[in-house]
């Protein structure tokens, strides 16, 4: 074999589309027993324009055109069809556009041989096509977008693998470097698998934080080395996963609210808010109260989810005044914190005054000097400020006053003289109000009843009596009554009569009257004789039952009656045994006055009244009496 030649030469391409790229020819020959045998090597960039020009043969093989003609030449064994003689010029141009990248991928130097024969004589020429890289490929990755998610508690150093760009060109063309842009918190670095095969991953290099970036978008540049270079991008999303590396924190550190007393079940209180700054799960809240303030808390609920405080039971204003509650809230993964809850109490004007006796003497002597202690009282009210501000007062027109002695205590006085036989019993009510809005009262009604003392004597019931009797009547009967009353009251006023110590006519009047001490009945001790006396005057004592005992005393006057028994006595002429003779003058005319006969009579009124009568005359009337005076007249 011989070398006839080499030739090299540089075609220079068109400057639009391919504005670089080189082709080479290389020309070997050899000269062979009884054929000549020459190999042309050319070199062109891929992606070259049907029609482009690969080679002139017939110039590097030194073939006249007529010769390729008279030799019918054309190119046998190539399969790939990409080239075409052009016999008439005597060229090999491009039939159809190549690819290297299809024809030989990674392969490099990549290069497509066949054969050109001629006959009479034959001859046959090998012809190699080398195709040159250009720059048409930019590296490019799997997909558009990588979506990491990445926990915001990841440490610096972690890896996360981004994986790799491809690019079918060859050399400098194909890739050469990645960049990652911003570059805050990430860095790149190359890996390489067993294999030899590349790959980048993009590794933590700063901490992230959810709660400040929680969304982050990068840029993965993979770029090669052609000229210019070519350049391949994925977008990359990070999506910062949520740590629970957030406690919750309440609105307020301490939350103060105020609820009426009595306020129903059911009544907002107060809410407590509180964020957290981490999402899902880990922000989800829940509240509830403190244990050690539970007790306090008996009268509230807490909502776990609004936290609403809202009352429960029952609020007594009285009873306790403040409420202090320890809130806590807490997040699913276990983070909390707590708040305090002050919760004031507002009174309301919910208890009356309440009077309460703290001594009491329900029964007061008459004669108790003014101004003496019945009662002390006391009088509460549970409420509080003007709530439980009192104002006492009695009714005035008994004769009590109430006056303010301690804090809250009241005394309770008499106010004038008292009278039990005027008034026996009061009934004094103190009335206590509050100032409240609306007011509360209570009243308290004392029962004073008024003893009695011996202050009143027994009066009879005429300031004189007068009773009469028949003479001659017999002892023993009753003459008459007499009755004092007492004002006062049992013993004091349980009257007994007796007799005052007297005499008539040298006799004790007990020897003629007697007095039925319980009832008053006078009764005659012996028989009278209006004849000796007609008449005479005592006293009854009336005395009452009193310790000391008081008494009064009456005059009677007893008027005893005359009765017809004292027949008349003649008193002239003087009666004797024998007759009584009178003279009567012969001339005496009639109504001549005779004598007179003088009578009496020891009884009084017409029991002395006395009438005459003849009883016994002569034949003839010569005799007449006067009725009335006695005289005898003939
Ligand atoms: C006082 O009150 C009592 C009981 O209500 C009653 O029986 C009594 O008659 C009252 N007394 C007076 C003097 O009003
Ligand atoms: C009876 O009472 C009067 C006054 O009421 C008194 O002057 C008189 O002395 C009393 N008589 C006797 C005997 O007590």
């Amino acid at each position: 074999m011989y070398i006839f030649a080499v030739f090299s030469k540089m075609f220079e391409g068109k400057q639009n589309r391919t504005p670089q790229w080189q082709a080479r020819l290389i020309i070997v020959c050899a000269l062979l027993s009884h054929m000549v045998r020459c190999q042309v090597r050319y070199s062109i960039p891929e992606e070259m324009v049907r029609g482009s020009l690969i080679g002139d043969l017939s110039k590097h093989l030194g073939l006249d055109i007529r010769r390729l003609k008279s030799g019918r030449a054309r190119i046998v064994s190539e399969e790939k069809d990409c080239v075409e003689l052009n016999a008439d010029k005597g060229i090999l141009i491009v039939k159809q556009r190549i690819d290297r990248e299809e024809l030989c991928g990674h392969a490099s130097p990549c290069s497509f041989n066949f054969e050109m024969v001629l006959e009479n004589p034959m001859e046959l020429f090998s012809i190699t096509v080398e195709i040159l890289d250009i720059n048409d490929n930019s590296p490019a990755f799997a997909n558009k977008e990588i979506t990491l998610n990445i926990s915001e508690v990841a440490s610096p150093g972690a890896q996360f693998i981004l994986g790799s760009a491809v690019d079918p060109d060859v050399g400098l063309n194909a890739l050469q470097s990645y960049s990652l842009k911003p570059s805050t918190h990430f860095t790149l670095k190359e890996q390489t698998f067993a294999d030899g095969g590349k790959y980048v991953e993009m590794v933590l290099k700063s901490p992230l934080d959810r709660e400040e970036e929680g969304e982050m978008f990068l840029t993965l540049t993979a770029a090669d080395g052609g000229n210019p270079r070519r350049t391949g991008t994925v977008s990359i999303k990070v999506n910062v996963l949520d740590a629970n590396d957030n406690a919750p924190v309440f609105s307020q550190a301490v939350y103060k609210a105020s609820v009426l007393e009595n306020s129903p079940k059911g009544t907002l209180v107060a809410t407590v808010i509180a964020t957290d700054a981490d999402v899902g799960s880990n922000g989800q809240l829940e509240y509830y109260i403190d244990q050690l303030t539970q007790q306090n808390a008996m009268v509230f609920t807490l909502n776990p989810s609004s936290g609403e405080i809202r009352v429960s039971g029952l609020l007594d204003y009285e009873k306790t005044k403040q409420f202090q509650i320890n809130v806590i809230a807490k997040d699913i993964g276990g983070l909390s914190k707590s708040c305090k809850v002050v919760i004031e109490v507002i009174d309301v004007n919910d208890n009356p005054p309440v009077i309460a006796l703290t001594s009491f003497s329900n029964t007061i002597p008459e004669d108790s000097p003014q101004g003496t202690t019945v009662a002390i009282v006391n009088v509460k009210d549970l409420d509080s400020g003007q709530n439980g501000n009192v104002n006492y007062s009695i009714d005035h027109s008994l004769p009590f006053k109430i006056k303010s002695s301690l804090v809250n205590y009241y005394t309770l006085l008499t106010n004038s003289v008292l009278d039990r036989e005027v008034v026996s019993e009061y009934n004094v009510t103190v009335t206590a109000v509050d100032k409240g809005l609306p007011s509360l009262r209570h009243n308290k009604t004392l029962r004073i009843r008024i003893s009695d003392v011996n202050d009143n004597v027994p009066v009879f019931d005429k300031s004189e009596y007068t009773a009469r009797i028949l003479e001659n009547n017999s002892p023993g009967v009753s003459i008459g009554l007499v009755h004092a009353k007492d004002e006062d009251w049992g013993q004091n006023a349980r009257v007994s009569y007796f007799l005052e110590e007297s005499q008539v006519g040298g006799n004790s009047i007990a020897s003629l009257i007697s007095i039925n001490s319980e009832t008053g009945l006078i009764y005659a001790v012996r028989s009278f004789d209006y004849e000796q006396i007609k008449d005479f005057e005592f006293q009854v004592k009336a005395q009452d039952g009193g310790s000391p005992s008081l008494n009064s005393n009456v005059t009677i006057k007893l008027i005893i009656q005359d009765q017809n028994d004292n027949t008349p006595h003649v008193l002239y002429p003087v009666p004797t045994s024998s007759l009584v003779a009178e003279m009567v003058p012969r001339s005496a005319d009639v109504g001549y006055l005779v004598t007179k006969v003088v009578a009496v009579d020891m009884d009084s009124g017409q029991n002395a009244w006395l009438s005459y009568k003849l009883q016994k005359a002569t034949d003839r009337p010569l005799f007449e009496v006067g009725l009335q005076n006695g005289e005898i007249e003939e």
